[in-house]
């Protein structure tokens, strides 16, 4: 609700009409009134209201008959129902009805105020609501995901043919691709749009808590478990759940996840009851899952429950037709949040961003074009404004032996270079980091931290 409320007081008594509207208007709010139900329903279809006060005992059409009027054409419109003793229980009866509270007469003047306050309150915290709600829906519609290529045309086709259903979406490709931008657009442009939407990350937490984020628990179900937490399947129920890394859920929890997948019910750790939850889940990897079955790594019935639909995003070098595109997009975007002119590219720049592989996909393309967005002169991007792997291409992290002083030979010393030059190659991210390095993630954070690494951000 924006500017003032627009407030209706329709009443059969002149006298009441009269003193209800001098004092409203005087307390900010606009005011009409009408003497009648019919002309009190013309009012409101003709101009419009915020509120209605309506008394119960009128001539032509009573108060409840008009409440129910009201709130089937215009359900938007809050009811006030004012009532003297011989209607209160009629007036109890239009709160079920959908009335908003009910006022005695005589009128406390006071009580009238403090109800059309709570109302205008709790009217904009809902338009402030349905604002951000707005946007978060504009932001993550598929309309934003950038690329002319075949296979980007194809995935936002299925994003806008499958979002609707409620079926499970398995998201897969490489580290950087746009996985999680796919499942935004899946959640946001489906009927689910404002209900919850909920992620996991399940390679980033060991596998006891995990259980517990997703299952949640009763009090006393562990050490610690001072009282009840509802996991995160119960909280998404109405809306959509997504499983991201889904290729890191330990084994013995892939088989409790397929059961909340086909019948949609679980129990909290420590507890007995079933709990029923209508979810959705969108799930994303960069893993071949297809090898990890083969390894029995991952549980073949899951794998079928969850490929029903696949979305796969190829790898940025086998859809270079998209990166002209997803480099204006980028330079628009880093430009405008750093409010500088848009800076033109250099030829010679536009030839290595070409011919780069971007192993880091799009993620590594958008941290290089933000970058060089902050180091270019003179509105025009050059070679050396972009990151020197691009220069030498991203054998540099893995071939020629380096160039350095004798006292960095301690092993610590080649280890934080090498883990720095592995991010530098995955664009910033550190699951892929941690997959090229041959170690688990938290050990990569672990070591991070040691050597006091660049924090990229992932
Ligand atoms: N087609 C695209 N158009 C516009 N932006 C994109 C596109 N693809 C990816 N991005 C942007 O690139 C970044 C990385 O994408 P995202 O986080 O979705 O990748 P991911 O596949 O989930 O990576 P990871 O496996 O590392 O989690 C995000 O900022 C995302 O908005
Ligand atoms: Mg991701």
């Amino acid at each position: 609700m924006t500017g003032k409320a627009r407030v209706l007081v329709v009443d059969d008594e002149i006298n009441l009409l009269k003193t209800l509207s001098d004092i409203l208007n005087r307390n900010g709010y606009e005011v009409a009134v009408a003497k009648d139900g019919p002309s009190a329903l013309g009012l409101i279809e003709k101009d419009g209201f915020d509120i209605a006060l309506l008394d119960i005992r009128m001539p032509h059409m009573d108060g409840v008959e008009l409440l129910g009027r009201i709130k089937a054409r215009h359900p938007d419109v809050e009811v006030i129902i004012m009532t003297a003793y011989g209607t209160i229980e009629t007036a109890i009866k239009s709160i079920k009805l959908g009335a908003y509270a009910y006022i005695l007469k005589p009128l406390d003047i006071d009580d009238v105020l403090v109800n059309l306050k709570k109302i205008t309150q709790m009217k904009t915290l809902a338009g402030e609501a349905r604002f951000l709600q707005d946007q978060l829906l504009q932001e993550h519609s598929y309309e934003h995901i950038i690329g002319r290529s075949k296979q980007i045309r194809g995935v936002v086709e299925t994003i806008k043919k499958v979002a609707p259903s409620d079926s499970t979406v398995l998201i897969t490709g490489p580290s950087g691709a746009g996985k999680e931008m796919v499942a935004d657009a899946v959640h946001y442009s489906s009927k689910r749009c404002s209900r919850p939407y909920l992620k996991i990350n399940c390679a980033a937490f060991p596998e006891t808590l995990l259980e517990s984020e997703l299952f949640g628990y009763e009090k006393g179900a562990f050490t610690g478990a001072d009282k009840q937490k509802k996991g995160k399947f119960e909280v998404a129920d109405g809306g959509t759940l997504f499983l991201d890394e889904i290729g890191d859920m330990p084994f013995p929890m892939q088989a409790k996840l397929l059961r909340v997948l086909e019948k949609g019910e679980f129990e909290r750790l420590g507890g007995n009851d079933v709990i029923k939850v209508d979810v959705r889940f969108v799930a994303a990897t960069n893993q071949n899952l297809t090898r990890m079955l083969q390894e029995r790594r991952f549980r073949s019935d899951l794998f079928y429950r969850l490929n029903t639909v696949i979305i796969n995003l190829p790898p940025l070098v086998e859809r270079s037709e998209d990166i002209p595109l997803l480099v204006d997009h980028f330079l628009a975007k880093f430009s405008r949040e750093m409010s500088r002119k848009q800076p033109d590219v250099s030829p010679e720049a536009v030839k290595l961003i070409l011919s780069y592989p971007w192993p880091g996909n799009v993620r590594e393309l958008a941290n290089a074009i933000e970058r060089a967005v902050i180091f270019c002169e003179k509105g025009v991007i050059k070679p050396h404004d972009l990151p020197p792997a691009i220069h030498h291409g991203p054998s540099s992290a893995s071939g020629e032996p380096h160039e350095f002083l004798p006292e960095d030979l301690r092993l610590d010393a080649v280890e934080s270079r090498h883990i720095s030059e592995v991010l530098k190659l995955t664009g910033g991210n550190k699951n892929e980091a941690a997959r090229r390095l041959g170690i688990h993630r938290e050990t990569l954070y672990k070591k991070i931290k040691k050597f006091n690494l660049p924090d990229a951000g992932d």
